[in-house]
């Protein structure tokens, strides 16, 4: 495990709580530096298993050397595919620690970070195509002012959509301190902690997490065997919604815009959550890592199938 390329958050009780059989098969679909995979092998016997994805080539390139542990390049949301090619019927557990890491925050040519001198890029997967340029200079005006206030609740949303549709008039925003230049005027508050919202939102449409952590949630149920158990680390407001809906009741949230049940199917699962509250870090452990700091923690467990 290498702390230096991402510090994780939540270590023991994400694993912990998800452990019912130490000889089990599990998924961590977010592997990044390894650091969750890494106790979770610790805490399985020889006969554990675990499949680990990661979409950002990086992260790869770290692989923990252990005959237990299958890592895979891929984005999480075909997880059921993979376990279906790996003959897999069925898993014990499925843990994901979402958005981005230490590492790829901290790589300026990644994009991800307002203090970044480089392109706006921030795909985790660089052999997608869709990037933040392309966000910023052919998204619609209304289609903009939707990314900042549903993706970074960013309270002045449409007038950061004007701005930036006025600037791309004049020439493409390529870069992020183009970027900026067009935003500063327009920062409410805290400085660091608007762009941060302007930034998360950008992310959040490049990467499609919002979609992707549906499929994942939606898939995990699937595969996840009965006493099987799914632990989920969200670190902003609208992921967390969507989990906590969908460890209570196998559902997304039927208010917000994104409204669905599991893609338009009834569930054939009944999930049960571990903790009627999710789990936070203690003030020692943010003290220790900021980026603990938003963190929360739900475990749900498959009580039912109706396969
Ligand atoms: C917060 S980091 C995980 C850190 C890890 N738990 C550790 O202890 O080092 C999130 C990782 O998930 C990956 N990721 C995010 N969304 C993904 C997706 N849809 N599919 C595959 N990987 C994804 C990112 O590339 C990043 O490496």
């Amino acid at each position: 495990m290498t702390t230096s390329y991402h510090n994780p958050v939540l270590l023991r009780e994400t694993v912990e709580h998800m452990v019912v059989d130490k000889g089990g098969v599990y998924v961590d679909a977010t592997y990044g530096g390894g650091g969750h995979t890494q106790f979770l092998l610790d805490t399985l016997n020889e006969k554990g298993t675990v499949v680990a994805f990661d979409q950002d080539e990086d992260a790869i390139k770290n692989k923990i050397d252990d005959p237990r542990l299958i890592l895979l390049r891929s984005n999480f949301r075909y997880i059921g595919r993979f376990v279906k090619y790996l003959k897999i019927n069925e898993v014990d557990g499925v843990m994901a620690d979402l958005g981005v890491s230490s590492f790829q925050l901290d790589e300026d040519s990644k994009g991800f970070s307002f203090s970044a001198e480089s392109a706006l890029d921030m795909r985790m997967n660089t052999s997608a195509t869709y990037t933040a340029a392309d966000v910023v200079n052919n998204e619609h005006e209304a289609d903009l002012v939707g990314i900042f206030s549903a993706y970074g609740e960013v309270r002045n949303a449409k007038s950061l959509a004007r701005a930036i549709v006025k600037a791309r008039s004049q020439r493409p925003i390529t870069s992020i301190q183009e970027f900026l230049l067009c935003v500063e005027p327009l920062i409410m508050g805290n400085r660091s902690r608007y762009l941060a919202q302007v930034f998360q939102a950008i992310r959040i449409k490049v990467n499609d997490e919002i979609g992707a952590l549906k499929s994942l949630l939606t898939a995990s149920a699937q595969i996840l065997k009965v006493g099987g158990r799914l632990s989920v680390l969200t670190y902003h407001s609208l992921e967390d919604r969507i989990v906590k809906h969908f460890v209570k009741r196998g559902v997304f949230d039927p208010k917000s815009q994104f409204a669905s049940d599991a893609f338009g199917e009834v569930p054939r699962w009944c999930l049960e959550p571990v903790n009627r509250k999710p789990i936070l870090p203690s003030k020692e452990e943010i003290q220790n890592n900021s980026r603990a700091r938003s963190a929360k923690l739900r475990v749900a467990e498959k009580t039912r199938s109706y396969e």
